[in-house]
């Protein structure tokens, strides 16, 4: 149980608003949200976890998504057509998503082709992706995959072709190509769609197993190595713990890896009086040392690291988007075009089908 978080007049408004929905409303909050907005979750989740939640909530009417646009748009491809998903703030995207427009995902196909491998190559987006990029791995035998399930991804895809094209996060792809499914970093090239031909030569392409999209998440990137040699030497006996999206050399250099609900619940299972120094966004690293106050949870950089745009959604914003509903108005829904809703729902369900 967390404490009521802020304005409470504003905790009041978003309750009742909440009460006068009822059964037609239902509230799916990320991990990084802000207290003030997750406890008014009807769900928290990774976002593995709150794609299976909405699509499984047919008879909610109203989706309100606390968490960012791609999340959203999925939560749209995967509802039906009676069923409203609405982002409280538009302008909470996700700048790795930005890194793979689809014309430039369009492009490097091209270029696999002229290499001769597009034939080849399965398409894996992270779930962190524009919805029109989903549709394209649909439409090219390819598929989703998140933090939590990327290996199972990555082992679907290799049955299927001898080359994975990994959209947009390459650290993600890198991590779980070398430290999960036993390939080497030489495996692996960085295509970088600012540079002709990707900056990468026809036979380094037909060389690769991965080819990596150059995309990044700009909050773990902050994490360094250097970080967790700091924390080691300062908290003997701390166990570093990462999320994925952190960089190949912090990764490798950390006790335990995966999703943001991965992360909870190794803190769950932790013993009591154990230390952890934790690699991921902030909301969710205080978040984690206010349920577990038997255990002691420190970030694992010195300096703050919130995920500017899943901040822009605050209890104001909950409020206007609740209050906008129960008044008969939806503002803010987000809805994906039936032709790209049909490939990326193929390329979802690819992934809710995995073992
Ligand atoms: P999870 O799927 O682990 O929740 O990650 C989503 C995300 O955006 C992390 O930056
Ligand atoms: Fe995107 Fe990174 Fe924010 Fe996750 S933490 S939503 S990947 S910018």
């Amino acid at each position: 149980e967390l404490p009521p978080a802020s304005d409470p007049e504003l905790v009041a408004r978003a309750r009742k608003a909440k009460e006068a929905l009822g059964d037609r409303l239902f509230v799916l909050g990320h991990h990084y949200q802000r207290d003030e907005v997750i406890q008014f979750a009807d769900v928290t989740g990774d976002s593995f976890k709150l794609a299976r939640e909405a699509a499984a909530r047919p008879e909610a009417e109203f989706i309100v998504f606390c968490g960012v646009h791609f999340m959203a748009e999925s939560a749209d491809i995967l509802t039906s057509d009676r069923q409203k998903v609405i982002l409280p703030d538009l302008a909470a995207g996700c700048s790795m998503a930005d890194m793979a427009t689809f014309d430039q995902v369009e492009e490097a196909w091209e270029v696999l082709e002229d290499a001769g491998i597009a034939g080849v190559t399965v398409p894996v987006t992270y779930m962190n992706s524009s919805a029109d990029i989903k549709a394209f791995c649909g439409r090219h035998g390819g598929a989703v995959c998140t933090s939590s399930n990327a290996k199972r991804a990555l082992d679907w895809a290799f049955e299927q072709g001898e080359k994975v094209l990994f959209l947009p996060d390459q650290h993600l792809g890198r991590n779980t190509a070398v430290l999960e499914m036993g390939l080497s970093l030489d495996d692996c090239v960085v295509y970088n769609p600012h540079r002709p031909n990707g900056g990468l030569t026809d036979e380094q392409l037909r060389n690769a197993k991965m080819i990596l999209w150059r995309g990044h998440c700009s909050v773990h990137g902050r994490f360094t190595a250097e970080n967790v040699d700091d924390v080691r030497a300062r908290v003997p006996g701390v166990n570093v713990l990462v999320h994925p999206e952190c960089r190949h050399e912090v990764v490798t250099k950390a006790d335990y890896v995966g999703s943001t609900e991965y992360i909870i619940k190794q803190l769950e299972a932790a013993p009591a009086g154990s230390t952890w120094a934790v690699g991921t966004e902030l909301n969710l690293v205080r978040r984690l040392g206010a349920m577990f106050p038997d255990k002691t949870v420190m970030f694992l950089e010195k300096t703050v690291c919130y995920c500017s745009t899943m901040n822009r959604i605050d209890l104001p914003h909950l409020v206007r988007s609740l209050e906008s509903l129960a008044a008969g108005q939806v503002v803010n829904q987000i809805t994906v075009d039936p032709e790209t809703t049909h490939w990326a729902k193929v390329a979802l369900d690819r992934m809710l089908a995995l073992p």
